[in-house]
């Protein structure tokens, strides 16, 4: 079976795309799927994130997307780089997908084609494939949702400006939709950033006016900053914190949601650690 392509979206920075993407795909691999995620954010956190080693800059989405018609198809075990999940595999980013925009726009009369086509040979390697995506209704996000057939839209409740742009991202969607890619399909949205505040609960009700809203929140959970800066997942981190149960009920409604079963018991992750890893360290150090 061809994988199943989810994209993480909103054009809102900061809501939890990232944090979704990672801990998605960590609680997507207990339930026993091969997940490969692509990061097609300049802002490299995801990549950031899930990588085992440093990022090499030659080994990129940017390489991808920059390879020539007549490469096709990809050897993609040149491409995929091991992450801090066992069955996960990553597709990182750099910068450099910054500079691409117009290169691309340029050289194909359909860009929006160009990832689609690209990773292809990946479809058949692995169960799911999550997108995680940059704060932008931008090409890359066009190309994300056009080779999609699910969307998940992240939404920030902790903040009044929850709301801005929600109309614009779900008009952008609708005109995939229409344009290019009947076949996509709004997963739901997610309450990220839950507080007990009436202010959060009002966010959450005004948002479930307008998106059809996942039964799991994410509640605000400082394990998330600590899970980053040990370089590891919430459910590697703290697989007891009810924000790692969350992550697990979230995985297993993005599964009842496509109408998939999950494939095997959870496996419980390593002990959990709050440091600051060494990887995480020599990556600060080498972007400054
Ligand atoms: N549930 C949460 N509780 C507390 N902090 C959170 C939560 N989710 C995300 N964060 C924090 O919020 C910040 C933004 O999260 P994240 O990077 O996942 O958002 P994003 O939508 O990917 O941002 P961008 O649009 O810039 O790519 C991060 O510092 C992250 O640690
Ligand atoms: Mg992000």
């Amino acid at each position: 079976m061809a994988a199943l392509v989810i994209t993480n979206a909103n054009n809102k920075g900061g809501v939890g795309k990232t944090t979704i993407t990672v801990n998605l795909a960590d609680a997507l691999a207990r339930e026993g799927f091969s997940v490969c995620v692509i990061d097609l954010d300049p802002q490299s956190n995801c990549s950031q994130h899930l990588s085992k080693t440093l990022i090499d800059p030659d080994r990129s989405i940017v390489n991808v997307l920059q390879a020539a018609d007549d490469d096709l198809p990809l050897d993609f075990d040149s491409f995929l780089t091991e992450t801090i999940i066992d069955n996960v595999k990553l597709l990182p980013s750099t910068l450099k997908l910054d500079g691409l925009e117009s290169d691309i726009h340029n050289a194909y009369v359909n860009p929006l084609l160009v990832l689609k086509r690209r990773i292809e040979p990946l479809l058949d390697q692995f169960d799911i494939i999550l997108i995680d995506t940059a704060p932008s209704l931008g090409l890359w996000l066009r190309m994300a949702l056009t080779v999609s057939s699910k969307v998940i839209i992240p939404a920030d409740t902790s903040g009044q400006y929850t709301m801005q742009g929600t109309k614009d991202l779900q008009k952008f969607i609708k005109q995939v939709q229409r344009d290019v890619n009947p076949e996509l399909e709004t997963l739901g949205a997610v309450a990220t950033k839950v507080t007990a505040t009436n202010a959060s609960q009002a966010v959450m009700g005004l948002l479930s006016i307008q998106f059809n809203m996942f039964e799991t929140v994410i509640h605000s959970a400082t394990v998330i900053t600590e899970s980053q800066l040990a370089k590891m997942t919430v459910l590697q981190h703290a697989r007891t914190s009810r924000c790692a149960k969350e992550f697990v009920n979230l995985a297993r409604e993005v599964l009842s949601r496509c109408g998939l079963q999950p494939k095997r018991k959870n496996k419980p992750g390593p002990k959990s650690k709050t440091t600051v890893s060494t990887l995480a360290t020599q990556e600060l150090e080498a972007a400054s």
